[in-house]
């Protein structure tokens, strides 16, 4: 057969490593919050490229942004002083943060998170001694921190680690937002806690007030870092620019960490991760401590400075907070019986089924599937697409600057799915 003559599909079955479980479509374009399939067909986008596509597809300001800068200088080694690396910094810490401090950049949320990491083993071990052994990190059960061996041994999921033993040692997975749990976990051991403000692949789970406050008063008795993993729920996900903020907002708790990853959202779509440390813990990824080649290019600085200051200038926080009062009436008005609950932050939102229900509707049982990829694959047929998080939930995380129109043609789409599953 002649190449020109295969679908996608074929030369990714011959040639990609099976790593994925794909839906059974390619894209050849994107604009705005809309997807065309190789074979002409428009697809509403809710999934964003799993909360990567932060302004929608292709947006005109880092199309722009990428052919300014790739004219210019499109990498310089960490040898060098970065210009665009320290005007983004500047923007994390001064815009972002709003707490001093110091930021790495690499290229994806499991490296940032690994950068928090052996921020914090360092950190303890600079101050107490190897002897110590103040090197274990607590972290949530169904979280997730990434593919990495130190993102496989953070993330609470057991379903990462199958096959990939001996795992990196010195992690503890507590239940999430269960305080009890967390203080009996913390001992002279510990060298920080690290959790997602809102679990996304878990689940759409988002932490308590009461645990922010309970892990932030353990981190100053026990002496160990408080670090949230912000790569899905951060970057103005939520309508705000740290997802914790979001969180604990009206709560009258306030907490602020000692570090911070992000990724996803944070160049809209350019691979790029980062973390933040604070001023008083910045110090301890001395020269020779940790780095990454390809980590804060100006082309990728670039390309995220375009994407969040256009976030910060264009009423795209704001947009986030009223598209999702605008989903939740729209929601408000539905009464389908497999639909649990809606949850969630900002523009990470989770529908959560009723998996008993879900065994009477049509079709559900011979699939095989999940409850959460059986909607996905039917929101998906009828030209929405959605992302499954856990057996049980389906998730919208359509770009930070989607219109009211959009929302309620994905209303109107996804009702129309939820009606089809009588039960
Ligand atoms: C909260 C969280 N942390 C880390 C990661 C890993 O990011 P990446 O796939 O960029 O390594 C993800 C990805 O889904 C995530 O949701």
């Amino acid at each position: 057969m002649k190449e020109s003559q295969q679908t996608t599909a074929d030369l990714m079955d011959r040639y990609v490593l099976g790593n994925y479980g794909r839906f059974p479509i390619a894209f050849s374009r994107g604009e705005g919050s809309y997807l065309w399939s190789e074979e002409g067909r428009r697809y509403l986008d809710f999934s964003s490229g799993v909360a990567v596509c932060a302004l929608g597809h292709c947006p005109p300001g880092m199309q722009e942004a990428l052919r300014r800068q790739a004219a210019e200088l499109i990498h310089c080694s960490n040898l060098y002083h970065v210009r665009a690396q320290a005007e983004l910094a500047r923007f994390v810490v001064e815009t972002m943060m709003e707490i001093p401090g110091k930021v790495f950049f690499c290229n994806s949320g499991a490296e940032a998170n690994d950068g928090l990491i052996k921020l914090a083993r360092k950190r303890a071990y600079d101050k107490y001694g190897a002897a110590a052994g103040k090197n274990e990190v607590i972290t949530c059960q169904q979280s997730f921190h990434g593919r990495t061996l130190g993102g496989i041994a953070a993330t609470g999921q057991p379903k990462v680690k199958t096959g990939f033993d001996p795992l990196l040692p010195g992690f503890l997975h507590v239940p999430f937002n269960d305080v009890a749990a967390l203080r009996e976990a913390v001992t002279e051991k510990t060298c920080a806690i690290l959790f997602e403000p809102v679990q996304g692949e878990g689940g759409i789970n988002t932490a308590t007030p009461e645990y922010f406050a309970a892990a932030a008063a353990l981190r100053d008795e026990f002496d160990l870092l408080l670090m949230f993993d912000e790569v899905q729920c951060g970057a103005g996900r939520t309508g705000d620019w740290c997802g914790w903020r979001s969180v604990l907002k009206g709560s009258g708790i306030s907490v602020e960490p000692d570090a911070v990853s992000w990724a996803k959202g944070f160049a809209g779509g350019f691979p790029m991760g980062s973390f933040w440390a604070s001023e008083t813990h910045a110090g301890v990824l001395g020269p020779g401590s940790h780095g990454s080649t390809f980590g804060g290019t100006p082309l990728a600085c670039a390309v995220a400075m375009a994407v969040l200051g256009e976030i910060e200038s264009g009423g795209v926080l704001e947009n986030v907070k009223t598209q999702n009062a605008r989903i939740r009436e729209g929601v408000a008005k539905w009464d389908f019986p497999v639909i649990r609950e809606l949850r969630g932050v900002g523009l990470l939102l989770g529908f959560v089924l009723d998996t008993e229900r879900m065994s009477g509707v049509d079709g559900f049982l011979e699939s095989g599937n999940t409850p959460s990829l059986f909607v996905v694959n039917r929101a998906r047929e009828a030209g929405l697409l959605t992302v499954p998080a856990g057996e049980n939930v389906v998730r919208w995380l359509p770009p930070l600057n989607v219109s009211a129109g959009e929302v309620d043609e994905a209303l109107a789409l996804f009702g129309g799915v939820l009606a089809g599953m009588s039960v």
